[in-house]
């Protein structure tokens, strides 16, 4: 049997995407469903996660959540719309963040933007994770879960709220992995370079600082979360933090060296 050919067990598997109406998200979410698992897509945005949702390989499989996951009340109202739609969570992806601004620097940010930042990354991701991971246990069933986290977890992003909310999501996947490993429950960060999706708008200058000569796109990262979230394909894999950057990390945005 190939060991790539079933990647999943969607008799006894269901994912939960976070973020999933558009970018990074969508492009996880819609390979999960492609490859026959029952998925939640969650996002703020009802129109982007509809229409993700039709243009999925299976809508059959998906099942549409809409609210702020800024919100503990909103976060309560996933889960329990998780639990009545596809039963146990066994896979779970947070790709949802609020959109970046260049003009938020460290002397403009508001309060009010500094708080959504940290409260859709790090606290929804948090609690969202905490509380799947006790069912969970609870049933003592293994699970797989991934959190996009950034280069800019450690290198600073002139953004502080967003560097310092993926920082924080970078050590919680540490601490969950560390944690949660006895369980049979793998936790992993994703870190996508400068990928041509909804939360990055791209200079497209940028694809001189990449080795691989160009930005990445949404679907560089869908298969490698899948490989990732696999618990046949990474089985052994937990608590790493998983670069897909084109190698843009290499350059560490300096201009690669003249060669002949
Ligand atoms: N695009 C990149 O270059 C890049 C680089 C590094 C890290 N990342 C990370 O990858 C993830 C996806 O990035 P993307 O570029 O695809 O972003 P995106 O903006 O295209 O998608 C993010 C989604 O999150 C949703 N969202 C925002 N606030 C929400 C809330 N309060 N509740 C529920 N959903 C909410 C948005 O509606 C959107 O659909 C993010 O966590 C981002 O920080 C992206």
């Amino acid at each position: 049997m190939s060991l790539f050919d079933t990647p999943f067990d969607p008799a006894r598997e269901a994912a939960l995407v976070t973020g999933a109406g558009n970018g990074i998200g969508r492009a996880i979410a819609q390979a999960l469903v492609g490859e026959g698992v029952r998925t939640i897509f969650a996002d703020v945005n009802a129109d982007t996660v509809t229409a993700a949702v039709k243009s999925s390989p299976r809508p059959d499989l998906a099942s549409t959540w809409v609210g702020d996951l800024a919100n503990s009340a909103a976060r309560d109202a996933l889960l329990a719309h998780a639990e009545a739609a596809v039963g146990r969570v066994t896979h779970f992806v947070h790709s949802a963040s609020p959109p970046r601004r260049e003009a938020d620097h460290a002397m403009a940010v508001s309060t009010e933007t500094w708080a959504q930042m940290h409260a859709v990354n790090l606290e929804a991701g948090f609690h969202l994770a905490r509380a799947l991971a006790r069912k969970l246990i609870a049933a003592k069933v293994g699970g797989s879960f991934l959190l996009l986290t950034s280069l800019h977890a450690g290198t600073p992003r002139n953004l502080p709220h967003y560097s310092t909310a993926k920082a924080g999501l970078a050590m919680l996947v540490r601490e969950l992995a560390k944690t949660f490993g006895r369980y049979g429950i793998r936790v992993n960060a994703l870190v996508p370079g400068a990928i041509a999706a909804g939360g990055f708008v791209a200079d497209p200058k940028l694809a001189r600082h990449i080795p691989l000569g160009r930005l990445g796109a949404a679907e560089d990262l869908a298969p490698m979360a899948l490989a990732v979230l696999s618990n046949k394909v990474s089985a052994y894999v937990t608590g790493a933090a998983i670069v897909v950057d084109g190698g843009l990390s290499l350059t560490n945005w300096f201009e690669p060296p003249e060669l002949e």
